[in-house]
Parts: structure tokens; C-alpha cells; sequence
């Protein structure tokens, strides 16, 4: 015994640097992943007897927005494409909340058809819409269309949210307040609206589209706000992080082994869903942001968007479009 203590103390002191350089090197990781984390919602606000829909909510941060609402006590709509994935996950939140007021939706963006269908059916039979979340999202898709013949990454991310949105804009007014919160990305930053070629015929860049579809959701947030003056329907654009879910799916398969190696440790620190949900679900049920709308938020905090996505004749120009592409009138 006397040994063994006497070998670990000669170990110590033979290898003083390494184990210094060992213990900083753990603490500047767990700071860093403390500072990856992000700020949490600190809101306690419960939203019984309140509905709230989400897009996208069979995985990644859609599904633990939908968790933590439901765990706030709201009928919670899940919205999404792929029924089989839809109703494992409403199960596992209806578990893990304790809140059986969880629900699926058929719901594929990339339909407008599916989408005036959503909204007729929710229109019809829920009495109430308190919080729209607009989450779901596609990025970096090969150069795809939806069924209506427009880009993948601005029909699903911007064009189908826009029409749903418009869709039930009636029942949100009717609940007011209500909010709208959209889904974007610091990738807005970056973007740029083209109107000209706006579903990027000739010359289809993947990261370009994704760039534009996220501006177009800044855009949006800020005419629709507009739009909404006086109505007492919120609305909220947000960056959630860089979070660990299944978005990459299009990017990552193409990856080469090294960048793989060199990814997989970037990922276990970046966000979990959960830490990525929070800036969602604060803009959802926070209190003291009941009477702003328009603006653009970041890690539970207000925060300015990129000049482009501050220009109010593009955010017009962008509305006067898209109603035109999804034939609003
Ligand atoms: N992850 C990040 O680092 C990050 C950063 C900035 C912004 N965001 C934004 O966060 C949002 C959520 O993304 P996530 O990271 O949680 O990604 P995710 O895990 O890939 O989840 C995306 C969700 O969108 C759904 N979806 C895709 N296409 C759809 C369609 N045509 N119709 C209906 N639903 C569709 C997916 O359904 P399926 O499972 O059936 O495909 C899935 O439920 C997106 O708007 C994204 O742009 C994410
Ligand atoms: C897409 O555009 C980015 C710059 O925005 C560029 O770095 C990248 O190489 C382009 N990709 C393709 C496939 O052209
Ligand atoms: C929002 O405005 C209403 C009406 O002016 C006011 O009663 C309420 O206190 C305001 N709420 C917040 C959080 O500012």
C-alpha cells in the first residue's frame, strides 16, 4: 500500500508539466464548451391552455422546443413531412413531459398544396393559435426543386413558412397575443437576396441559396412585424447557434475522411439541440419581449442583423415576390 502510494507521489513529481499542461488544457475545454452552450431561457412562463404549432419538430431543435413548450403545459402541434418520425418523437415528448396534448401534423414545405392544407386544417379545427414557430429548415440540398418548381432552400425555408404563416395569420390575430417566431441563421449575414435569378438557375451555389433563404427569413420578420402593427401578433427572427443535429446531412456525406477527423471533435463541443432550442424558445415565451416585434435575436438576447437584412424597400420588394410566387393575392 505504502508502495504503491510512494510510486503515484514519484509519478507526480517526475511529470509535474504534464499533468499542469493536462489540467489547463481541461479547463479551457470545459470553459470553451461552457461558452459554446450559450445563455439558457430563464423564463418561467407556463402556457397552459395555449396551442403553439412547430415546423419541423421530428428532430434537432424543432423537437426540443417542442418539448420544453409542452413541458410549459401548451397543445403542442407538431408540423412535419415524415409521419413515422412525427409520431415517435410527439410519444417521446408526451413521455418525457408528462403533457399528452401533443399532436401531429402532415406538413412538407416543399408543397404548397401540403401547406394550404395544413392551414385549412388547423383553421378549421383548433380554436385557438397562440405561437407560431416557424423551424424547420433544409441546408445546402444539391440543386433541388419543391413540387411547385421553385429552389429547394427558398421554397422550403422561406417560401413555404411564408405562405403557412400568411395562411393563419387569421387565428393568430384572433388569439392575440400571439406570436411568430422565425427560425434563421447568422448565415443571413452573408446573403443576399437575388432577385433577378431568385431561385439561382444559373448559377446554383448551395451555400449561396441557404444564405438567402435565412436573409429572406430576417426580411420577412421585419414586413411582417410591420404588417402587424396593432394587431397584438408578435413577431421574432433568431439565430439559434452552431448546434450537433441532422442539418449537415447534406454537406456531411461528401466530407473526406481528414475533414471528418477533423470535424468530429468541433461537433461534440458546438451546442446540444437542447442548448440550441433556447434562444426559440425564448423569443416564444419571454415576457418582457411581449411588446417588441420585427427585431432579431441571438444567444436569449436582441442583437442587429447584417445592413442588407435591415433594408426595408428589399423586405417589401421580398413580400411583393413571394406572394406573387405562392399566389397570394
Ligand atoms: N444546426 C445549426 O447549427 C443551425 C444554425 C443556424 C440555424 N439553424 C436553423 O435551425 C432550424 C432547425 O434546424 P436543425 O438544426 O434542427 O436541423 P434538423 O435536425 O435537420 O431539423 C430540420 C427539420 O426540418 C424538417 N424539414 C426539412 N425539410 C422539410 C420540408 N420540406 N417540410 C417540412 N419539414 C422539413 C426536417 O424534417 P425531416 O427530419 O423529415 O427531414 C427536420 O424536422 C433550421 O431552420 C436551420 O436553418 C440551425
Ligand atoms: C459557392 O460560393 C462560395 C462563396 O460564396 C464559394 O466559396 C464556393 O466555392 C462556391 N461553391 C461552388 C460549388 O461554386
Ligand atoms: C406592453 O404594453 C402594454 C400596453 O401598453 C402594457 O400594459 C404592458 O405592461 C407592456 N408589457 C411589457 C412587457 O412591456
Amino acid at each position: 500500500m505504502q508502495n504503491y502510494a510512494e510510486e503515484i507521489r514519484h509519478f507526480m513529481e517526475s511529470h509535474v508539466s504534464g499533468i499542469l499542461a493536462a489540467l489547463i488544457a481541461g479547463v479551457v475545454v470545459l470553459a470553451f464548451r461552457r461558452w459554446m452552450a450559450g445563455r439558457a431561457c430563464r423564463s418561467k412562463a407556463r402556457l397552459d391552455g395555449k396551442t403553439v404549432l412547430i415546423t419541423g419538430a421530428n428532430t434537432g431543435i424543432g423537437k426540443e422546443t417542442a418539448l420544453d413548450l409542452a413541458c410549459r403545459g401548451a397543445r403542442v402541434i407538431l408540423a412535419c413531412r415524415d409521419m413515422t418520425k412525427a409520431h415517435s418523437a410527439a410519444e417521446e415528448i408526451r413521455q418525457c413531459s408528462g403533457n399528452g396534448n401533443v399532436v401531429v401534423k402532415k406538413l412538407d414545405l416543399a408543397s404548397l398544396q401540403s401547406v394550404r392544407d395544413l392551414a385549412k386544417d388547423i383553421q378549421e379545427n383548433e380554436e385557438r393559435l397562440d405561437i407560431l414557430i416557424n423551424n424547420a429548415g433544409i441546408m445546402r440540398c444539391p440543386k433541388w426543386q419543391t413540387e411547385d418548381g421553385f429552389e429547394m432552400q427558398f421554397g422550403v425555408n422561406h417560401l413555404g413558412h411564408f405562405l403557412l404563416t400568411n395562411c393563419l395569420l387569421d387565428l393568430l390575430k384572433k388569439s392575440s397575443p400571439s406570436r411568430v417566431v422565425i427560425v434563421s441563421s447568422l448565415a443571413h449575414e452573408r446573403g443576399r437576396i437575388h432577385f433577378e435569378d431568385i431561385n439561382l438557375d444559373k448559377d446554383y451555389n448551395h451555400s449561396e441559396s441557404y444564405r438567402q433563404s435565412k436573409l429572406a427569413n430576417v426580411l420577412f420578420c421585419r414586413e411582417l412585424a410591420t404588417r402587424l402593427q396593432g394587431t397584438g401578433v408578435t413577431v421574432y427572427s433568431l439565430h439559434p447557434g452552431v448546434i450537433r443535429t441532422e442539418l449537415v446531412r447534406h454537406l456531411f456525406p461528401s466530407f473526406a475522411l481528414w475533414k471528418r477527423i477533423i470535424v468530429m471533435p468541433v461537433m461534440m463541443m458546438i451546442k446540444t439541440p437542447k442548448e440550441g432550442a433556447q434562444t426559440t424558445i425564448y423569443c416564444a415565451v419571454e415576457e418582457s419581449l411581449a411588446n417588441d416585434s420585427g427585431l432579431y435575436y441571438s444567444n436569449c438576447a436582441v442583437k442587429e442583423p447584417a445592413a442588407q437584412a435591415r433594408d426595408d424597400a428589399a423586405a417589401k420588394k421580398l413580400w411583393d415576390l413571394s406572394a406573387s410566387m405562392v399566389g397570394l393575392a
